[in-house]
């Protein structure tokens, strides 16, 4: 049956223009998202064009595009809030694929006083993002190719990680990645950072969908609670996070604290997993108000 599924996913998905892009860059990649995000069908005459639409349905791109406008509603409320207070702002994306939602989120905006960095180490995305920029006549989103994982981490008002945490299996490096950019981060900055605790189709992906090397593409989840916990033993705080309504991806925000110092001791006193025993018998005598520790 799953071989069936495969062949009939080789054979018919030629046809159509979504399952290609994701044959040539890897299914995960910043251009099958950017793909997913301007959802129109197209592919090769109308079975071509049936097939990419039920492609273009299938619930993960469907949670993929709630998690876009999630992003954009986040990043447009807290931008607008800065707005208020006379304050500029410098948005860095360390994985931003050709960052189309970045470039529908400058346009939206308007005004002299935002900036947005796309980076990626994909150079291909890279590029696709210039050239999509410069179409749209947006000025204030530029281009790096960078290695998130490897050299200095930005510098910025808020970061956004998305989708990127997401494939990687390495959780040492995620959480060395969220360490650095909470160090080169200014106090009260703001890490906006996805998150995938669910998906209800993890073995048809890993059957049918290939990463960008041909390898099978194996989606590693991971909860809430230990993202929010890695963001404060990073030395941030004040973490909400929201989920789509299919409850696949999510949307956290989190400040940089004053105190790092601070608020990673908190952590080590009451850490995020309730399956971690308890390491100090004093800490429910805390109070609410001594939990905000930097404020
Ligand atoms: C799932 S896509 C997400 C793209 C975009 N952030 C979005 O949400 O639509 C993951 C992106 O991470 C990029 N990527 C993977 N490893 C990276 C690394 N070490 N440094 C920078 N970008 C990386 C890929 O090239 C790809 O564009």
């Amino acid at each position: 049956m799953r071989g069936t599924a495969s062949r009939a996913f080789r054979t018919l998905g030629v046809l159509s223009e979504g399952i290609r892009i994701g044959t040539l860059y890897g299914f995960s990649s910043g251009e099958m998202l950017d793909y997913v995000y301007e959802n129109e069908a197209r592919g090769r005459g109308p079975l071509g064009r049936g097939i990419d639409r039920m492609y273009l349905n299938s619930i993960g791109w469907r949670g993929i595009r709630e998690r876009r406008a999630n992003l954009i509603r986040t990043l447009t409320a807290i931008v607008v809030t800065r707005r208020s207070l006379g304050l500029s702002t410098r948005i860095v994306d360390i994985a931003a694929g050709p960052g189309r939602y970045l470039i529908d989120l400058a346009e939206s905006l308007g005004g002299h006083d935002v900036a947005i960095e796309c980076r990626d180490l994909d150079a291909d995305a890279v590029a696709q993002g210039r050239t999509l920029a410069a179409a749209r006549g947006v000025a204030n989103v530029t281009f790096l190719q960078h290695d998130a994982l490897n050299g200095p981490p930005p510098s910025a008002d808020i970061v956004v990680v998305s989708g990127l945490y997401e494939i990687l299996t390495d959780e040492a490096a995620i959480r060395a990645s969220i360490a650095a950019i909470g160090k080169a981060m200014p106090t009260g900055g703001l890490l906006v950072v996805t998150g995938q605790p669910h998906h209800p189709q993890l073995q048809t992906i890993a059957t049918l969908l290939t990463d960008r090397d041909g390898s099978p593409w194996r989606m590693h989840l991971r909860s809430t609670a230990t993202l929010e916990r890695w963001c404060r033993q990073a030395g941030f705080t004040d973490i909400h996070t929201h989920a789509d309504t299919l409850g696949i991806f999510t949307v956290s925000v989190a400040r940089r604290a004053a105190n790092v110092e601070a608020a990673q001791t908190f952590v080590r006193l009451v850490p995020g997993d309730p399956h971690v025993a308890h390491p100090c018998p004093g800490w429910a005598a805390l109070t609410p108000a001594q939990h905000v520790l930097d404020r």
